[in-house]
């Protein structure tokens, strides 16, 4: 069979894509530095609400960073301004992963708190639009997803540094059907991809005083993109002679982390998209699942916090999305705080929530009228503060 029509079709659409992709590289070369926030007159905090038990959730989290930034906020240097619309059925009605109008409003602040928003799948009621959270990292180029797992009992702490925007995830909804029997994805890989979030790791790894950085790669059979990732990682190690840099198979540290002797040996984890989101939900279920854990998305000019559970529509349809559990966008809400400077009130609201969660938890949530409500729970949280 002759298939030179199909292969120039192909070829189109790779053409294209090689073109959107350069693009970026120029806009990375042409990227300034990290923002600095003390500098700002004014740091405006986007609270996004999202899908389902979002808004609710949500909602708990402002009131905290209220709380804590009172005087701020009294003084100007801090602004919320909450931002409606990111439900599935606005991004269904304008076909878009993110309203244009939205993703206006996200591009006013400086950081943003965001809720879990709908990623349709097969079988849903809505169309299959592109993940909302995907659409940010790209559209906000958030290249850093930070996601810390720790487990003080047993010495774990680790910190993943996942790249956000390229690999897999780069061109994820444009790969190629060939023919009816051949279909290509594209993972890609840019050295200044790769330089930024590499440097990110190692950077916060000195600042926190962790001796040791790890790659996680399958550079033996992904040789040109995860080759050039661990490659970028030796080059860039060099800078940092005090930090340990070593690097591992993505199917051995999968397996590692479960290795009671060497798991906690690993302290900052630095690793292509697609790895990155596989293993940190392994690393989170050690501590307590996904829904424990808070995720920060940070990229030059904005920063995005959110929790990493799902928007869990059946409890706003059963009314009772005012019981969901606020915890993993409070924990998104304490690293919020870290990054934009306010390290005393991020620490402060740490511990309250190891106090809550943890050591003391006088109330617990059930996610129904067996437990306290989101808001009682959040009032917990601060009156526990107000004790520290
Ligand atoms: C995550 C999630 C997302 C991802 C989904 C919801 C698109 O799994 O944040 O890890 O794949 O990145
Ligand atoms: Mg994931």
């Amino acid at each position: 069979m002759d298939y030179a029509a199909q292969i120039a079709e192909a070829k189109e659409k790779f053409g294209k894509l090689l073109e959107e992709q350069l693009k970026r590289v120029e806009e990375m070369k042409a990227q300034g530095d990290f923002l600095d926030y003390a500098a700002l007159p004014t740091i405006k905090i986007g609270v996004c609400g999202g899908d389902g038990i979002g808004p609710a959730i949500t909602a708990q989290a402002q009131r905290i960073l209220e709380y804590l930034l009172a005087d701020e906020v009294k003084s100007g240097k801090v602004e919320f301004k909450v931002i409606d619309g990111l439900t599935i059925e606005r991004r269904v009605e304008e076909n878009a992963a993110i309203p244009a109008d939205v993703l206006e409003e996200l591009k006013e602040c400086h950081v943003i708190l965001k809720g879990p928003t709908t990623t349709p799948r097969k079988g849903d009621p809505w169309p299959n639009v592109e993940s909302a959270n995907v659409a940010m990292r790209k559209a906000l180029d958030l290249f850093a997803n930070v996601r810390p797992v720790r487990i003080p009992e047993q010495g774990i702490d680790w910190t993943f540094y996942r790249e956000n925007t390229e690999g897999a995830y780069a061109v994820g909804s444009k790969g190629v059907h060939v023919t009816e029997d051949l279909g290509v994805d594209f993972t890609v890989v840019t050295s200044q991809g790769c330089e930024r979030i590499i440097r990110a790791a190692f950077e916060y790894a000195k600042a926190n005083k962790k001796t040791r950085v790890t790659a996680v790669t399958k550079a033996n059979i992904i040789k040109t993109t995860d080759g050039k990732f661990l490659d970028t990682f030796r080059e860039i190690a060099k800078d940092y002679p005090d930090i340990t840099a070593d690097d591992w198979y993505i199917d051995i540290m999968t397996a590692k982390l479960i290795d009671e002797k060497r798991r906690r040996d690993f302290q900052v984890l630095v690793l292509p998209n697609l790895y990155g989101d596989i293993i940190t939900d392994e690393a989170a279920e050690f501590q307590g699942g996904v829904g424990t854990a808070g995720s920060a998305n940070i990229g030059k000019r904005y920063a995005m916090f959110e929790a990493i559970h799902g928007s869990a529509p059946r409890m706003v349809t059963e009314g009772r999305d005012k019981y969901a559990d606020p915890c993993s966008v409070i924990r998104a809400a304490a690293m919020l705080l870290g990054h934009i400077g306010y390290t005393e009130q991020a620490d402060k609201l740490y511990k309250a929530l190891d106090i809550c969660t943890v050591t003391e938890k006088k109330y617990v949530i059930t996610g129904r009228d067996t437990g306290v409500t989101g808001a009682e729970f959040a009032d917990y949280i601060m009156e526990t503060i107000a004790n520290l």
